[in-house]
C-alpha cells in the first residue's frame, strides 16, 4: 500500500511517535541517513508561497541522498487546465514522491488517489501536518523527552485555521490536552474536532483567552490572515473585521504571564509582530520559534523516509 502523508489522523499513535523518534535521531546523527533515499527524485510542488516548507524540503531531500525538483503550478500545464488526475499519473512515471502545497485540500486528495507514488501534504486550506509534526518534535525536545505528552496542556490562541486543525489531530494521536481559544466565529472545523474527540483526544474550545492560557505548558498561535484569505481565494475574508475579532486573542506579555512560568511560546511562522503576538513574546526568552523552524527539516526527513523507505513498508 502506498504511504501518503496527508493528515496526522491517517496514522496510528505508534507510527507517529516512531516518526518523531526517527526525526530526533536524524537531528542528532544526520550522517546516519545520508544515503537513505539515494537515487530517488522528489517533486516539491507549490500553489502558494513558501519559505520554510520549500527550503526545508529541498535541503532535506538533498540530505537523504535524493534529488528535489521544485515546481509551481503556474509553470506547469496544471495551471492551464490539465487535470490533477492526469498530472498525478504523469508525475508518477517520473518521480518517486510528490510534496504539494495546495490551495484546496481536495487537490491533495485527488492527487493521492491518482498517483502511484506517495503524496505528502505541505499545507492546504484545511491542514498543515508536516508543520505540526515538527511542532510536536519541538515539544518533545523541550517538555517530553520520553515522548510522553499526557501531562502537558497546550493552548492555541487565535484563528481556528489549518495549523490548528493539525494540532487537534495531534492531540488525539500524542495524548496531550489541547485548548483552542478563538472567537466564536473562527472556531476550528467542528467535524475535525469531533473526529479527534472520538479518537480519544482531550480537546476544549473556549472564547476566553485569559482563562484558556492560565497554567498552559505550551502557548501556540499563528497569523491572523492565512494565505488562502489574503490571496483572494475561496477563503476570502473581510480582513479588518477578522482582525477586530482576533484582537483579544493576541499573545501579549500580560497573557503570557498567566501561563506556567516555564511555558514555551510557539509559532509556525511567518509571524506578524503586534498582530497575533507581541514582539516581546515572539523574541522573548520563552519563545522556541527558531528551533521549531529548524525541526521542519528533521521531521520532514523522517516523514519522507516513512513514506519511501522500502524497509518501512507494511
Ligand atoms: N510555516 C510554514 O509552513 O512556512 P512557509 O509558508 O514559509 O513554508
Ligand atoms: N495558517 C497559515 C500558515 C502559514 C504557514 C496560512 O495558511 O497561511
Amino acid at each position: 500500500m502506498i504511504r501518503h502523508f496527508i493528515d496526522i489522523a491517517d496514522y496510528s499513535s505508534d507510527q507517529l511517535r516512531q516518526m518523531i523518534q526517527d526525526a530526533l535521531v536524524m537531528k542528532a546523527r544526520p550522517a546516519s541517513v545520508s544515503a537513505k533515499l539515494s537515487g530517488m527524485n522528489i517533486a516539491l510542488l507549490f500553489e502558494k508561497p513558501s519559505t520554510r516548507t520549500r527550503i526545508s524540503f529541498e535541503v532535506g531531500v538533498n540530505q537523504l541522498g535524493a534529488t528535489p525538483l521544485v515546481l509551481d503550478n503556474k509553470g506547469m500545464q496544471l495551471g492551464r487546465g490539465e487535470t490533477v488526475a492526469d498530472t498525478a499519473k504523469v508525475m508518477s512515471r517520473y518521480v518517486d514522491a510528490i510534496m504539494i502545497r495546495a490551495e484546496n485540500h481536495d487537490t491533495v486528495l485527488e492527487l493521492s488517489h491518482h498517483a502511484s507514488i506517495p503524496v505528502i501534504n505541505g499545507l492546504t486550506n484545511q491542514s498543515h501536518p508536516c508543520q505540526v509534526m515538527a511542532d510536536v518534535m519541538t515539544v518533545a525536545e523541550k517538555k517530553a523527552p520520553d515522548l510522553n505528552f499526557a501531562h502537558l496542556h497546550i493552548v492555541w490562541l487565535g484563528d481556528g485555521n489549518n495549523v490548528a486543525h493539525s494540532w487537534i489531530e495531534a492531540a488525539a494521536a500524542f495524548g496531550f490536552t489541547l485548548t483552542l481559544a478563538t472567537p466564536d466565529a473562527l472556531r476550528p472545523d467542528a467535524s475535525i474536532v469531533a473526529k479527534a474527540k472520538a479518537a480519544g483526544g482531550v480537546i476544549h474550545l473556549s472564547n476566553d483567552p485569559a482563562l484558556a492560557i492560565t497554567d498552559a505548558d505550551v502557548v501556540v498561535t499563528d497569523t491572523w490572515i492565512s494565505m488562502g484569505a489574503s490571496m483572494g481565494g475561496a477563503e476570502h475574508i473581510d480582513a479588518a473585521a477578522h482582525k477586530n475579532m482576533l484582537e483579544p486573542f493576541r499573545v501579549t506579555t500580560q497573557l503570557m504571564e498567566l501561563a506556567a512560568p516555564d511555558a514555551i511560546f510557539m509559532h509556525c511562522l511567518p509571524v506578524y509582530r503586534g498582530n497575533e503576538a507581541d514582539a516581546e513574546v515572539v523574541d522573548g526568552a520563552q519563545s522556541v520559534i527558531w528551533d521549531e523552524a529548524e525541526n521542519r527539516l528533521h521531521a520532514q526527513k523522517a516523514i519522507m523516509c516513512f513514506c519511501l523507505d522500502k524497509n518501512n513498508a507494511g
